[in-house]
């Protein structure tokens, strides 16, 4: 994707959300033709703390925040859901009560709203979860045979198959070999699942789904989108792209509520033992506990009282999401990226990181390092100096980080919904500012 960028553009649309009858929300944005104008995604749909000062050792600013691959700030339409939803709010599933009903379909239909938002079939299952991990480990505790996996994936789609017998495929110097080697893999004897990450939450680099998905169904294998970063930024379409299961957290798509989903096939979400064992998950309990039968479908999975305002807000940002258009958001955000990383590669020794050199799409996520700083002290000076909020460190994916050759970490600037050119440029001339000051004081250019 391409876009073209003009620097100069101020953002200043109103967007507003309307709650429909049928309980989806549309979104009327008052720019409707700012697409892929290249003026950032600020006013495409608003976020929660848009504005927001912090203290620097200049003054008050205003927060730029890049850390969205980490936790996205809500969308201001979730938080409206949320707060309407609230004084109607109480217990799902079991009680009689008018309220009880209305929270029970209001929950149940958050299923339908992440089954639409990802295109998935009809028979497929949404599971509630807490996040990405817990979704992971989930469907681990459910697959009988072996995983496949890249040695570079975040450590919630690595570990949890460690665990289990994984086979773990070494990433090679490019995709394309890389996808060569996933496949020999799945040829040399039969697997039961390829997981793998749908963008890297280190580089942004987004991984071809169709062709993974190719892949491993042409070896027996199902495949597993660890979507936690693609679904915010692309669209998901189990049903097309033949995708057997995705997973993703809500924090990470607006909705910071403490749910994250895995949806996908039933069939071996309802042979395997419930991941938690508890009320909510039975149909029907014998004296003393002695035998047990239990639920099929989500509710199997969904042990204890779930949490429902997690669930309800992430179906509202899925909404949001599907009537912005993924690829009109995509636009936008490949030109902010590209912009983010033509301007910190053209500073003396800033390196940005990427896995593949023929990789050929990437969400808002840039990881780079500087030489001679170590990341943390980048971090505190874009924080401490000019109140911009980055990551640092290995990003829960130490083995990609030594695979790139930064085993002590690197800095990573990410981004989405309500992040302005303006805020792109504060970056790339904080990191300038940053290392002509290491050079003057260091008596070396960088
Ligand atoms: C690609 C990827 N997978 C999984 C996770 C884990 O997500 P969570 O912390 O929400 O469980 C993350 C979090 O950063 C991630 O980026």
């Amino acid at each position: 994707m391409t876009a073209v960028l003009d620097t100069t553009a101020r953002f200043d649309a109103t967007t507003v959300i309307d709650t429909c009858g049928d309980g989806t929300t549309r979104l009327t944005c008052a720019d409707a033709d700012r697409g892929a104008s290249g003026r950032g995604t600020r006013g495409l749909a608003a976020v929660a703390g848009e504005g927001v000062t912090v203290p620097t050792t200049r003054g008050e600013v205003t927060y730029a925040n890049f850390d969205y691959a980490a936790s996205a700030p809500a969308l201001t339409a979730v938080v409206e859901q949320i707060t309407a939803a609230l004084p109607e709010y109480a217990s799902v599933h079991r009680g009689a009560g008018h309220l009880s009903q209305l929270t029970t379909e209001r929950y149940e239909q958050a299923r339908t709203a992440v089954k639409r938002f990802v295109r998935a079939r009809l028979d497929d299952h949404v599971v509630f979860t807490r996040n990405t991990t817990d979704a992971i480990n989930l469907l681990a505790h459910c697959v009988t045979g072996d995983t496949v996996v890249l040695d570079i994936e975040h450590h919630a789609n690595l570990l949890p198959w460690k665990r289990s017998g994984a086979r773990v495929v070494a990433c090679q110097p490019t995709l394309e070999e890389t996808l060569q080697a996933l496949e020999a893999e799945l040829a040399c004897a039969p697997a039961a699942l390829l997981a793998i990450t749908g963008a890297s939450n280190v580089t942004g680099e987004v991984l071809p789904i169709r062709r993974l998905t190719g892949i491993a169904h042409r070896h027996g294998a199902r495949i597993l989108v660890d979507a936690a970063q693609l679904a915010p930024h692309r669209a998901l379409n189990l049903t097309s792209h033949g995708v057997d299961y995705a997973v993703f957290s809500g924090h990470k798509l607006y909705a910071p509520f403490g749910a994250g989903v895995l949806v996908g096939r039933g069939d071996w979400l309802d042979g395997a033992q419930p991941y938690l064992a508890g009320g909510g998950a039975t149909a029907d309990v014998s004296d003393h506990g002695a035998d047990v039968r239990w639920h099929s479908g989500p509710a199997r999975h969904e042990a204890g009282s779930p949490n429902v305002l997690g669930a309800l807000s992430i179906a509202a940002a899925a909404d949001v999401l599907s009537a912005l258009g993924h690829d009109r958001l995509g636009l936008d955000e490949v030109a902010l990226c590209d912009r983010l990383e033509e301007g910190l590669a053209a500073i003396d020794g800033v390196e940005i990181l990427r896995i593949w050199p023929d990789s050929e799409d990437r969400v808002g996520i840039v990881a780079f390092t500087v030489t001679g700083i170590a990341p943390r002290a980048v971090a505190e000076y874009l924080s401490d100096t000019h109140g911009i909020g980055v990551r640092d460190g290995r990003f829960c994916a130490h083995p990609l980080l030594s695979h790139l050759g930064h085993p002590e970490g690197a800095v990573r600037a990410s981004f989405g919904l309500g992040t302005s050119v303006a805020d792109v440029e504060r970056v790339i001339a904080a990191v300038t500012e940053l290392v002509d000051a290491h050079a003057a004081t260091s008596g070396v250019h960088a």
